[in-house]
């Protein structure tokens, strides 16, 4: 049956701890496999992508294979991935054949689509993403979408795994406790849901807290020998100062090598011996 890459919590915690020591082998030069050899996977990109699109080129050339990159609306038709739509607005091609045209040459497919940022309801639902899922018969790769980044977090917990061991975290909103004695400071910015899709109504909201809500040396020096993380891009000195993005405590760029070797354990699991 084919399997998908979807969302973390499709797969079990025993199944992800296995990418991750796939994905450290790959990394320590332990599995040279080249699963991949005269095999395409296409590389889906509604939106940008610098560490997504580069990583996943040059883990599928390592694995023997070759990567199709196509840009819908760019170099690539326009899409529409609703049920029953009339197409007679500016979408050219229906997610329903695009998906399975390129399951025709492809092994796999990988697909980065954001949230357009118009309805929170309808969003939340990843609806390009599950379109892709439903009329594909290839195993399909999630990239990025409007709810979910696993590769990201496979390749964060490795990191956190690579320099502490294991991990654990509990919630605080007071920006100064949650600091107090952690080990790793993971930052994000995040937009208020009461504004979604209002940019300017959300950056006016935001702009109280921007003083504080910063990683910097003063909040580091409360942690315990703390790492600092960040998926990438970041604004710097907006989100994190450039003295701890700098720092030694960083490992951003650690975080974004990982990328390469989970998503090739990624690939490897999904079109493996048997696949
Ligand atoms: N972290 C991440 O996904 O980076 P890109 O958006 O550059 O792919």
């Amino acid at each position: 049956m084919t399997r998908n890459f979807l969302r973390t919590s499709d797969w079990s915690r025993s199944e992800l701890q296995s990418l991750i020591e796939s994905a450290l082998r790959f990394k320590h030069g332990d599995d040279q496999a080249r699963m991949l050899e005269g095999r395409s996977i296409a590389l889906v990109f509604f939106n940008p992508s610098l560490r997504t699109r580069a990583s996943m080129q040059v883990g599928i050339f390592e694995l023997g294979g070759n990567a199709v990159v196509l840009e819908p609306g760019g170099t690539s038709w326009t899409l529409e991935h609703g049920d029953g739509m009339v197409m007679d607005g500016d979408k050219t091609e229906h997610v329903a054949e695009f998906v399975r045209v390129v399951g025709r040459y492809c092994s796999a497919i990988g697909v980065r689509t954001f949230a357009a940022l118009q309805n929170w309801e309808e969003e939340r639902q990843d609806p390009v993403l599950s379109a892709f899922a439903r009329y594909a018969d290839v195993p399909i790769i999630n990239l990025e979408s409007a709810m979910h980044h696993p590769c990201q977090a496979l390749a964060d917990m490795m990191t956190i795994r690579e320099k502490l061991g294991s991990g654990r975290k509990k919630v605080s909103n007071d920006i100064h406790a949650a600091f107090e004695g952690v080990q790793v400071v993971y930052a994000k910015s995040w937009g208020a849901s009461q504004f979604y899709g209002m940019n300017e109504k959300d950056v006016a909201e935001r702009a109280q807290y921007r003083r504080d809500w910063i990683v910097d040396a003063q909040k580091m020096a409360r942690t315990s020998d703390g790492i600092f993380m960040h998926c990438l891009p970041v604004r710097r000195n907006v989100i994190v100062t450039d003295g701890v993005i700098d720092s030694p405590a960083s490992v951003v760029i650690d975080e974004a090598e990982n990328r390469l070797h989970v998503q090739k354990a990624v690939l490897r699991e999904l079109l493996g011996e048997g696949n």
